[in-house]
């Protein structure tokens, strides 16, 4: 498949078949994001692979909140009507829990940051791609009770969550949340030619 069908094809998935997924296609998905390029290729990217049924009924642990009427404006799959809350757990077999190590990244000389969000995110970007590629969904996951995820997932100190990716089939029933999603700002919002008054 051409970069640009996969980049496009790639759309985010909030509801999930039960279909586990492969172990060559999550190899294939770990590799992708194994040959990413990383700062000073410190690869300071720690990637827990969550599919069993007690992991994942952490990830539901701790992605559980009280109930918010934003979040479900946006996506209506994040409301929790059990317990009367929202929760960003959205039934995917598969999580990839992406980290870096703390001490295992490049700073930056002059402001002292470290490389590794960027790093770790570059490799959930890969990963994320590739399971597109591979006829998979997937949906980046930010809102999470990074504390509680910490304790239940055992982290060591040094390992600083980024982000979760959930993988798996599509449910037969999903459908793209294209209010969310789906629409992009045109490149003469975004992007500029040398100087900021020259648009695309
Ligand atoms: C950094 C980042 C954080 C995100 N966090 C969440 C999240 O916590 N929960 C969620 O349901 N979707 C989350 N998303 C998915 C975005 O809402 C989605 O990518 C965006 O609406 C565009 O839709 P598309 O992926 O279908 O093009 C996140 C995406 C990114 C890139």
């Amino acid at each position: 498949m051409d970069f640009m069908e996969i980049s496009r094809k790639r759309k985010t998935v909030r509801r999930f078949s039960q279909t586990p997924v492969e172990q060559e296609k999550l190899e294939k998905i770990l590799e992708a994001g194994r040959w990413s390029p990383t700062a000073v290729n410190l690869q300071p990217q720690r990637i827990l692979i969550l599919n069993t049924s007690e992991s994942l009924a952490k990830v539901r642990e701790f992605c559980s909140f009280g109930y918010d009427q934003k979040y479900v404006d946006l996506a209506k799959e994040c409301e929790d009507k059990e317990k009367g809350g929202v929760n960003f757990y959205y039934g995917a077999p598969l999580v990839l829990f992406v980290c870096y190590d703390a001490d295992a990244c490049w700073t930056h000389p002059q402001s002292g940051e470290s490389s590794g969000v960027t790093d770790a995110t570059i490799v959930a970007t890969h990963m994320m791609l590739e399971a597109a590629s591979l006829d998979l969904g997937s949906v980046w996951i930010s809102y999470f009770d990074q504390d509680k995820a910490r304790e239940m997932l055992k982290l060591p100190e040094n390992w600083k969550p980024v982000c979760m990716l959930y993988v798996g089939y599509p449910a037969d029933d999903f459908v793209p949340n294209t209010s969310l999603g789906g629409h992009r700002k045109p490149l003469s919002e975004t992007c500029f030619y040398n100087e900021l008054s020259e648009r695309i």
